[in-house]
C-alpha cells in the first residue's frame, strides 16, 4: 500500500536483514488461550505485524508449554501470564500492561483484554521502530482515564470542519458504512491508546436526533459492536430538544417530570442495544443549539437531568462549555467573549451530578493557532474536566497547509495554573489528579474522513497519531511523537525520519509566523474559515475583533481598564497577563491594546513584528516544500504527489498571507518595513 491508508500501521519490513533473521528466530510461537473478540483481534494483529516486518509465521501452542515466542492475555485468564508478570497486576489499572521478555519468551500481560490489545500495539511499535531489546521489561498505564475522539460526521455524509473527504459512518441521510474501514479506523485509534468515540456532531441536526430510537438506534449499536471489539466505547451527541423533536412532548424542560421520564425511558432502549454505551455529549445553549436556558434553567439543571438517566448504566454526561453570545453587537465592547465560558460554569462548580464531566476547549475562544490557556482549567475544583482540542486543522490550514499541533498541545498542558502550592499543570487538572476526580481526560475533533489516506494530507496524520500518544502520556515530547510517526507510516530511513521530524516540528510556528500575530486570531475569511480577511470578522457578530485602527491593535481584557478577562486567572498568571510588561510577546495583542510603535520584548516594534514574521513566515513555508521534494527518491508516488501537492500550495497561499497582513498593517499604521521590502 503506499496511498497511506494503513498510516502508522503500516509496519514497513525490516531493511536490515542481519537483525531482521536474529528478530524472527525469537519469535515464531505464539500462546494466547482466551476466548475473547478483544484478544482475537489482539492476536490478529501480532500475526500481521510479526508477519510484516519479520517475515515470520506465528505458530500457535498451548501457553503452558511454550518456550520460546510471544504468550499474551489477561491475569486472570492465563495461568502463564500470571506466572510471568502477574505481579504488575496491582499497578496496571483496568488498561494498563506489563511487557516482559527474557531467553526469548516474551509475556504480554494485562487486566483486562483492553489491556492486552494495547500492549499488543506497544511491541508493533518497538518492533517497527527497531527498538525492542533482549531483555525487555515494560510497564504502562494511561495517565487520563477517557482518551476520547469526536466526530463532526452528519448523517448526509458531510462533515463539519472535515478536511478529508465525507464520512466514512453516513451518507445521504442514513448511516452507511463499510465495516472493513470502521473496523482500520478503530484499529487506528486503539494503537494510540483512545477508547472513546462521539460517533456523531456535536451539532445535533432533525434525523440526527432520531439516533437514540429505532430504526436508526440498531445501526448505530452496530457501529458500536466493531469499535467494542478494540476497547472503544461509543458516545452519541444528543439533542437537547430531543423530548420534543422526537418524543412528541410539549417542551425539553429539565425539571419537568416528563421529559426526566422520557430521558430515562431512553437509556433504557439505549442500554438495551449497546450494553457498554458510553454516555451523551452535550453542546446546548451554544451557537443556536436548544438548551436549559429556553425553561430559566441552568447547565447544572440539564446536564444533571441527563445524568440521572444514565447513572443506573454507569453512563456518563459529557457537557461542552462552549457557551458564549454569538449574536453580540460588535460596537459594544464590555461583552467579551473570552470569559464567557468562565462566567457560565465557574458559579456551577460542585453542583454537577458525579457522573458529568465538563468538556473545556483549550482556549477560551475556539482553536485558534495562539489562545492563552482556559482559565477553568484550575478554577474549577469540584466538577470533572475533559479538555477539548481539535485535530482537524479549521483555523490552522484546513490540512492543506501543514500544521503539526502536537507542541501547540502541550504548551497547553504544561501550562500551570496555580491552583495548588504542589504545582497544578493542566495536564495534572485534567486527568483528575490535583482535585481528586473520578473522571477525566481529553476529548478532540477528529480530522479523518473517506479519503484514501485519512486525512487528505498525508502529514496531517502526525496529528491524530500525536493526540492519541498524548492522551495516553502527556510526558511524551513532541519530537519523540514525530519521530514515532515518520518512521512507522512513512519507514524508517533516517534521511526521511529526519526531515519529515523537522518539516512537522517547524511547521506551527511556521503557520503562525504567516497568518495572525501575537495571538489576536480571527483574521480569516467567514464561515468556512480559510484564507486571510484581516477584517472578516471585525464587523460581526461572533465577538472576535483585533480592533486595528491608524493607532494600533488588540484586545484590552485587563482587569485595570478592559473587560476584566485577565483576572479569571489564579495568582501569577493573572498578573503577568494584566500586565503590559510581563505579558508573553505572542499573546500580547490577546490581553492589550497598543500602538503599533510599542516594543515588544523581543526588543523590535508590534508593527515591525508583523512585517518580520510575514515575510520570513512566508519564506520558510516555500522551505518546506523544497524539504520535502529533497526526498522525492525514498517516498512512494502516491505519498509523495499527495503531500507536494498541498505544500506547494501553502507556499503559494503563504505568500497571499504575507502581502495581505503587511499591506493591511502598512495602509492603516503609515508606517514603512524598516528594511525596505516590497509591501503593496
Ligand atoms: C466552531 C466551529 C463550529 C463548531 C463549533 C463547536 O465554532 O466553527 O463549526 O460547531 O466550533 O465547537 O461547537
Amino acid at each position: 500500500d503506499t496511498s497511506g491508508y494503513k498510516a502508522w500501521l503500516a509496519l514497513h519490513a525490516r531493511a536490515d536483514e542481519a537483525q531482521r533473521k536474529r528478530e524472527a528466530a525469537r519469535y515464531d510461537w505464539l500462546a494466547a488461550c482466551e476466548q475473547h473478540d478483544t484478544i482475537a483481534a489482539a492476536v490478529s494483529e501480532l500475526r500481521n505485524g510479526i508477519r510484516s516486518i519479520l517475515g515470520q509465521e506465528l505458530r500457535e501452542i498451548d501457553p503452558n508449554r511454550i518456550e520460546q515466542g510471544i504468550v499474551i492475555g489477561t491475569f486472570d485468564g492465563n495461568e502463564r501470564i500470571r506466572a510471568l508478570c502477574g505481579d504488575a497486576s496491582e499497578q496496571l489499572g483496568a488498561e494498563g500492561f506489563a511487557i516482559r521478555a527474557s531467553e526469548g519468551l516474551m509475556a504480554i500481560g494485562a487486566n483486562t483484554p483492553s489491556g492486552v490489545l494495547y500492549g499488543v500495539f506497544h511491541l508493533l511499535r518497538l518492533l517497527a521502530l527497531g527498538e525492542l531489546t533482549e531483555n525487555l521489561s515494560v510497564m504502562e498505564r494511561p495517565a487520563n482515564g477517557l482518551r476520547m475522539i469526536n466526530q463532526w460526521d452528519n448523517i448526509d455524509g458531510s462533515i463539519e470542519r472535515g478536511y478529508a473527504g465525507q464520512s466514512i459512518f453516513y451518507a445521504n441521510d442514513a448511516i452507511a458504512f463499510q465495516p472493513e474501514r470502521v473496523r482500520d479506523y478503530a484499529r487506528l485509534l486503539a494503537s494510540v491508546g483512545l477508547n472513546a468515540i462521539a460517533i456523531n456532531n456535536v451539532n445535533v441536526h432533525r434525523l440526527e436526533s432520531g439516533f437514540i430510537t429505532e430504526p436508526l438506534l440498531s445501526r448505530i449499536a452496530e457501529l458500536a459492536a466493531i469499535f467494542r471489539v478494540y476497547g472503544i466505547r461509543l458516545y452519541l451527541s444528543v439533542n437537547f430538544a430531543s423530548p420534543i423533536e422526537v418524543g412528541g412532548l410539549p417542551t425539553a424542560d429539565p425539571l419537568a417530570q416528563d421529559v426526566r421520564l422520557w430521558w430515562k425511558e431512553r437509556a433504557d432502549d439505549i442500554y438495551r442495544a449497546i450494553p457498554d454505551f458510553g454516555g451523551f455529549l452535550v453542546k446546548a445553549d451554544s451557537e443556536n443549539r436548544p438548551g436549559p436556558f429556553t425553561y430559566g434553567r441552568n447547565h447544572a439543571d440539564g446536564a444533571n437531568m441527563l445524568a440521572e438517566a444514565l447513572a443506573p448504566y454507569g453512563g456518563l454526561v459529557i457537557w461542552r462549555c462552549f457557551v458564549y453570545d454569538c449574536k453580540q453587537d460588535w460596537r459594544d465592547r464590555t461583552t467579551d467573549r473570552a470569559r464567557a465560558a468562565y462566567d457560565h460554569f465557574m458559579p456551577l462548580d460542585g453542583t454537577f451530578h458525579p457522573n458529568v464531566l465538563l468538556q473545556i476547549k483549550n482556549g477560551p475562544m475556539d482553536f485558534q493557532v495562539r489562545e492563552p490557556v482556559s482559565p477553568l482549567f484550575g478554577a474549577m475544583e469540584r466538577t470533572n474536566q475533559l479538555i477539548e482540542f481539535q485535530i482537524t486543522q479549521e483555523y490552522t490550514g484546513q490540512q492543506r497547509h501543514l500544521c503539526y499541533l502536537v507542541p501547540q498541545w502541550k504548551a497547553v498542558l504544561d501550562f500551570e495554573t496555580f491552583a495548588c502550592h504542589e504545582g497544578a499543570p493542566v495536564k495534572r487538572i485534567v486527568d483528575g489528579t490535583v482535585f481528586g476526580r473520578p473522571y477525566g481526560g481529553f476529548a478532540a475533533v477528529s480530522n479523518i474522513g473517506c479519503d484514501e489516506n485519512w486525512t487528505g494530507h498525508p502529514l496531517a496524520q502526525a496529528n491524530l497519531y500525536g493526540y492519541g500518544r498524548l492522551a495516553w502520556n502527556p510526558e511524551l515530547s513532541a519530537e519523540t511523537i514525530a519521530a514515532e510517526w515518520a518512521a512507522q507510516a512513512i519507514g524508517p530511513d533516517p534521511q526521511a525520519v529526519d526531515t519529515i521530524c523537522t518539516m512537522l516540528l517547524e511547521s506551527l510556528d511556521i503557520y503562525e509566523s504567516y497568518t495572525a500575530p501575537l495571538g489576536v486570531g480571527w483574521m480569516v475569511n467567514p464561515e468556512h474559515h480559510y484564507g486571510p480577511n484581516v477584517d472578516g470578522y471585525e464587523y460581526d457578530k461572533w465577538g472576535t475583533y483585533h480592533f486595528a485602527d491608524r493607532y494600533g491593535i488588540g484586545v484590552d481584557r485587563t482587569v485595570a481598564s478592559g473587560t476584566g478577562y485577565a483576572g479569571q486567572y489564579i495568582g501569577d498568571n493573572a498578573k503577568a497577563f494584566e500586565s503590559l510588561d510581563r505579558c508573553p510577546d505572542e499573546l500580547l495583542l490577546f490581553f492589550h491594546h497598543v500602538p503599533y510603535t510599542h516594543k515588544l520584548q523581543s526588543g523590535v516594534t508590534v508593527i515591525q513584528h508583523i512585517y518580520n514574521t510575514h515575510f520570513d513566515g512566508a519564506e520558510r513555508a516555500g522551505e518546506l516544500a523544497r524539504k520535502w521534494q529533497s526526498l522525492r527518491h525514498l517516498m512512494p508516488d502516491g505519498l509523495y504527489l499527495a503531500a507536494e501537492a498541498r505544500l506547494l500550495e501553502q507556499a503559494e497561499h503563504a505568500k497571499e498571507w504575507r502581502d495581505r497582513i503587511n499591506t493591511y498593517f502598512y495602509r492603516k499604521s503609515g508606517i514603512a518595513d524598516a528594511w525596505g521590502r516590497t509591501i503593496y
